[in-house]
This record gives structure tokens, sequence and C-alpha cells, in this order.
């Protein structure tokens, strides 16, 4: 607590001021308008986003299965494996392809409408503020291109080529 705080919580306790019993209101300013990751750097802030929110989990192969043991310089290459659902079969893109050849604003846009397939979790990347969206993409981008663009996906009904999870709905047996 600093020392002005402490006094006015002390002349609170007193009676002798109402305005210092009044908790103390949170500074707005434009930059609070939407909630977002604070960092040295966009990249420093998109690194954290990356690694917070389970984009290596399907984007890097082998990330998940390891425990997270897979070089940073291997991140987000896209995965051979997809899944399959009644959607087709999706495969998690090479995302640093994708973002050598798309604008900043582009990938906003995108994060912002696309309606994609399952299991991207289109709908919670949506509800990202713009700036992490932006920090993101930094970020990837920073990593450089490399790697192989993923399998086309697959429509409902169609035959893979490539190998899949399969993710549909298993009602146990009864007994
Ligand atoms: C549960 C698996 C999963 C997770 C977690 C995931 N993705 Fe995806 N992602 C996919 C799949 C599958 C696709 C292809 C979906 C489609 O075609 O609509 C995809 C597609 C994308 C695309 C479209 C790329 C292009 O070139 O069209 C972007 C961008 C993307 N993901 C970003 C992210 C980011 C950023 C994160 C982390 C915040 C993330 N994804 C987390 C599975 C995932």
């Amino acid at each position: 607590m600093t020392r002005t705080s402490t006094l006015a919580a002390a002349a609170c306790l007193l009676g002798l001021a109402t305005t210092a019993c009044q908790p103390a209101k949170p500074v707005k300013t434009a930059a609070a308008e939407a909630a977002h990751v604070l960092a040295a750097t966009d990249i420093e802030a998109g690194r954290y986003l990356v690694m917070t929110s389970g984009c290596n989990d399907c984007h890097t192969p082998g990330y998940a299965p390891s425990g997270g043991k897979v070089p940073e310089a291997q991140w987000l290459m896209g995965n051979p494996v997809g899944f399959k659902g009644p959607w087709g079969v999706t495969y998690p893109h090479n995302l640093r392809i994708t973002v050598a050849n798309m604008p900043e604003d582009a990938w906003v846009e995108m994060l912002n409408t696309r309606e994609g397939a399952p299991p991207m979790p289109w709908p919670s990347v949506r509800n990202m503020s713009d700036a992490d969206k932006r920090a993101v993409y930094r970020y990837i981008r920073s990593l450089g291109p490399g790697g192989q663009p993923a399998p086309t996906a697959v429509p409902p009904g169609g035959r893979p080529t490539m190998p899949y999870e399969d993710m549909s709905i298993v009602a146990p047996k009864a007994g």
C-alpha cells in the first residue's frame, strides 16, 4: 500500500473523508478497451499466446504427445495427420506458410470472419482481440516460413489418402 493510500484508508476509518472510502477506480485508457496481452514486444506477446492457446497441440506434429518437447524451430508447420468427423477430414495448416503468403490485415480479417471447420477452435480464436491476433501473426512471421503445406481437406464422404484421427462419437456397448 502506498503512503497516500494508507493515509486515505486511515481517513476513511476515522470518518474524516467520504471520498477516501470509495474503492479505487481502474484507469481506462483507449488501449484498455479490448483485453490483450502485454509484453516487452509484440513478438513476445504472440509467443505467449501461441504457447498458452494450444495452437501447437494441433499445428505442430508430436507436440501434445511429447508433452511439448518439440524444438521451437519446428513449431506450427502443420500436421500431416488430420481429424475426421461429420465435416470430412481437416488437416491443421502450416501456419508458417499461411503468414508468409498473407498480409497482417488479411490474417486479422480471416480470424474475425472465417466459418471454418472443426476441430480448429474458430469461435474461440475469433474472440481474441485484434491486438492479440496481430501479435500472433508477428510471432509466427518471426519463425520464418518452413515445412511443407498440410494435406488438402477432404469433404464429407470423400476418400482420404493421408492418415487421420477419427473424432466420431462412439456409443459404449451395453453390458
Ligand atoms: C484442435 C486442433 C486445433 C487447434 C488447437 C488450433 N487449430 Fe488452427 N486449425 C486446425 C484445423 C483442423 C484447421 C483446418 C480447419 C479448416 O480448414 O477450417 C486449422 C486452420 C487454421 C488456420 C487457417 C490457415 C489457412 O492457411 O487457411 C489458422 C489461421 C489457424 N488454424 C490458426 C490457429 C491458431 C492461431 C491457433 C491457436 C490459437 C490454432 N489454430 C489452434 C486445428 C487446430
